[in-house]
């Protein structure tokens, strides 16, 4: 974990001009660098997010500097990939699908990193880093250099400070546990706020089914009280989203698939 972050924090580092033969605004690159502002001047975040499964498929595509990031982000992510399988065992054993329920979609599921670079919050002021939103895929699991993630509890409608003991991972569900749990499961809102103390690096590994697998309602989970509240999708449905969706204001994509 130690590796992934200072791998992380190395190519943040690295001049500008490096970083940028990464740049692109098409999402569907396999690997993507950029940089948002809140007000126009600053950066508040800059990422980098790429492929992670399989590492033979993606990680050619990975920067090559510093040295270390290809290895040590690898060991990083597909250590994560399998507490993520396990945990993901577990939730469709509480829901009474059975741990194996549809083993064979997590198996080939896609794996997305987002590696994100916060700078120090400036002197006196209390800034956003990363706006509210929800995940896409089934679960993410992130690991920061220090606290910065709050998470919405939606019976008080407050934000929760989620604490950052070091080497502990912190686990969410994106919007794909939502639909397939028919509801039961509800999707984490959460955003990042930049840290007084430092600058912030925080990776997150999102885990949902191959691109174009479409991810429905649980049969099993539907009945005549329980109608199917969610048309299905697939990853791929959802990058078309996105890049239908330039102005921000409209509904996300989790609210479009409602029925
Ligand atoms: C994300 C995300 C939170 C954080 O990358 O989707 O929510 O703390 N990151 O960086
Ligand atoms: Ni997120």
């Amino acid at each position: 974990m130690d590796r992934a972050v200072e791998a992380a924090s190395e190519f943040f580092k690295l001049p500008s001009e490096t970083k940028q033969e990464f740049a692109s605004d098409d999402i569907r690159r396999p690997v993507r660098y950029g940089t948002s502002s809140k007000d126009g001047t600053r950066p508040s975040r800059t990422f980098l997010k790429h492929y992670a499964h399989p590492l033979s498929e993606w990680m050619k595509y990975w920067p090559e500097k510093p040295p270390t990031y290809r290895e040590d982000m690898g060991k990083f992510s597909a250590g994560v990939r399998r507490v993520a399988l396990e945990l993901m065992e577990a939730i469709l054993e509480g829901l009474g699908l059975g741990k194996h329920y549809q083993h064979e979609e997590f198996e080939n599921g896609l794996q997305l990193l987002q590696v994100n670079c916060y700078p120090k919050e400036p002197e006196g002021e209390s800034a956003i880093g990363l706006a509210p939103h929800s995940d896409h895929g089934f679960l993410t699991i992130l690991l920061a250099s220090c606290p910065g993630l709050e998470v919405l509890d939606r019976s008080s409608d407050t934000w929760r400070v989620v604490q950052q003991p070091r080497h502990a991972l912190h686990v969410h569900v994106g919007d794909c546990m939502e639909v397939l749990s028919n509801g039961r499961v509800k999707t984490a809102v959460h955003r990042a706020v930049l840290n007084h103390g430092e600058a912030r690096i925080s990776m997150a590994s999102i885990h949902s089914f191959a691109m174009h697998e479409k991810v429905s309602v649980a049969k099993e989970l539907v009945d005549e009280q329980d109608p199917e509240k969610y048309k299905e999708s697939s990853f791929s449905d959802f990058l078309d989203y996105l890049m239908s969706n330039a102005d921000k204001k409209r509904m996300s994509f989790l609210e479009s698939l409602r029925t």
